[in-house]
């Protein structure tokens, strides 16, 4: 029992077996999108996306090196305050095949601003990946080039995705009660 943050969930949409699946369907599409690479960095977008990526890496054959940019546009509740703010996104990418790790892709402005920022930096591709898409939400004209799942407007959390930072411990992916966020 997750002290109490069980009972906070509705319902489960991906259990711990369905997300080994989805980690296992990504790193596979992945791999052979990037068949040939021998430069491939792999971002990890902080924090919600660090649990999906640690699995997706490890699940993948091609060599590649890790980065780690945290990205954050939704303060300590769930509505978005426009413009991400990065920070330790300073790594090199000229020439290498750029691989974007997300959880969530929701209005789109960080996949958005961060596959910009690499491709105005010289990255010979940049490749996204999510958990899950929303494109109900969507306010910005991208969308993740594979992600394991569409979802509706619903809050939910685990594995990486949180409600006020809360519940990103959650081994698998549940509907938020609305009487915790009070939607
Ligand atoms: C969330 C989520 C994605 C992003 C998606 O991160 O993890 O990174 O928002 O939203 P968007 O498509 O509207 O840009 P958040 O800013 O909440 O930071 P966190 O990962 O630390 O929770």
């Amino acid at each position: 029992d997750k002290m109490g943050m069980d009972g906070d969930v509705e319902r489960v949409i991906l259990d711990e077996e369905q997300i080994k699946e989805k980690v296992k369907g990504a790193a596979k599409w992945l791999d052979n999108r990037l068949k040939g690479a021998d430069d491939a960095v792999a971002v990890c977008i902080l924090r919600g996306a660090a649990f999906f990526f640690c699995d997706l890496v490890r699940a993948m054959k091609t060599p590649l090196t890790v980065e780690f940019v945290r990205a954050s546009s939704y303060g300590n509740g769930s509505k978005s305050t426009g413009k991400p703010t990065l920070s330790g996104d300073n790594f090199p990418v000229e020439g290498r095949d750029v691989v974007l790790v997300e959880d969530i892709v929701d209005s789109g402005r960080t996949l958005s601003l961060l596959r910009e920022i690499f491709l105005g930096r010289g990255a010979k591709s940049v490749t996204t990946v999510a958990l899950f898409d929303k494109p109900s939400r969507r306010v910005e004209k991208v969308c993740a080039d594979y992600a394991c799942a569409e979802i509706d407007d619903l809050f939910i959390v685990g594995y990486g995705l949180d409600y006020a930072q809360r519940y990103r411990t959650l081994p698998y992916v549940g509907v938020l009660k609305k009487s915790v966020y009070g939607g």
